[in-house]
């Protein structure tokens, strides 16, 4: 917990400037494809970014975040401010996804959780609560680091995406970006070859992904690399319960 109350002081100043996980985002708050009046969860929603782009997506869609980390849930709550809509269709709360989803059963439409399963104590304890909270039919996207992550390549990523979008322009950006972000990308690295060392911490290969999240209940629907191949994207669907064969040979 205190890794994550540290890592909440440097994390925006980082990840918001990040293009491949601006990109993430979008692409997470697309694939649930939100309409008015759906209850999306975000299961550790950290400082709140992911809500934003849901927001942004659908202003009527109702979400709820939730994190252990008070300094990360700060954060989220400090951007209210900034988004319309935030205040009346954002609940954040405090709770550890170690224990339990303190929600009902089949209570939203949708989850994501980004970047959080590999550091959970059991991450199919996890993957059973958001199926449980989940109604028949919702959908998860998941997204999670695989097996041996890496930074470099997802800031090689970034000056891809950067000479994509600025292409006589970028060397400038580049440049701007390092000189101002130094003293953040110093421990920002750091923070990330610890979580690397993390032995407590789950990587997954794709077999052990796929069967984890099928345990768990889910349909897997896609499963692909993003983030410069430092994340798994993945959306399954909670199926409706298969009919016993007992009680159809009984009708
Ligand atoms: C890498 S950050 C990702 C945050 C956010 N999902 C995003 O994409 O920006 C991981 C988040 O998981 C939270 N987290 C880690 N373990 C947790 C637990 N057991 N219960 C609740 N939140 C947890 C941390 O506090 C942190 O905010």
């Amino acid at each position: 917990m205190i890794f994550w109350q540290i890592y909440a002081l440097v994390y925006d100043h980082i990840m918001l400037h990040l293009l491949p996980y601006r990109r993430l985002l979008d692409a997470a708050a697309k694939s649930l494809n939100p309409k008015s009046g759906w209850h999306i969860l975000d299961a550790g929603c950290g400082t709140g970014n992911f809500l934003h782009h849901l927001l942004r997506l659908e202003p009527k869609v109702k979400a709820d975040g939730i994190d252990f980390a008070p300094a990360m849930l700060q954060r989220a709550g400090l951007k209210s401010k900034k988004i319309v809509n935030w205040e009346h269709r954002v609940t954040l709360r405090e709770a550890d996804l170690n224990t339990f989803i303190p929600y009902g059963d089949e209570v939203f439409q949708g989850a994501a959780c980004i970047n959080v399963l590999y550091a959970v104590k059991r991450p199919d304890l996890l993957l059973k609560e958001i199926h449980r909270v989940l109604e028949i039919g919702g959908k998860l996207v998941l997204v999670t680091p695989p097996f041996e992550p890496k930074i470099f390549p997802v800031f090689k990523e970034h000056v891809q995406q950067m000479k994509e979008g600025k292409p006589y322009y970028w060397p400038f950006f580049l440049s701007g970006q390092i000189l101002c972000l130094a003293p953040w990308l110093f421990i920002f690295i750091i923070l990330n070859m610890f979580i690397k060392k993390q032995e407590s911490f789950h990587f997954l290969k794709r077999e052990e992904l796929i069967s984890l999240v099928e345990e768990c209940g889910f349909e897997l629907l896609s499963l692909e690399k993003v983030y410069g191949d430092q994340d798994w994207f993945l959306e399954a669907v909670k199926p409706a319960p298969e009919e016993k064969e007992e009680g159809l040979f009984f009708k």
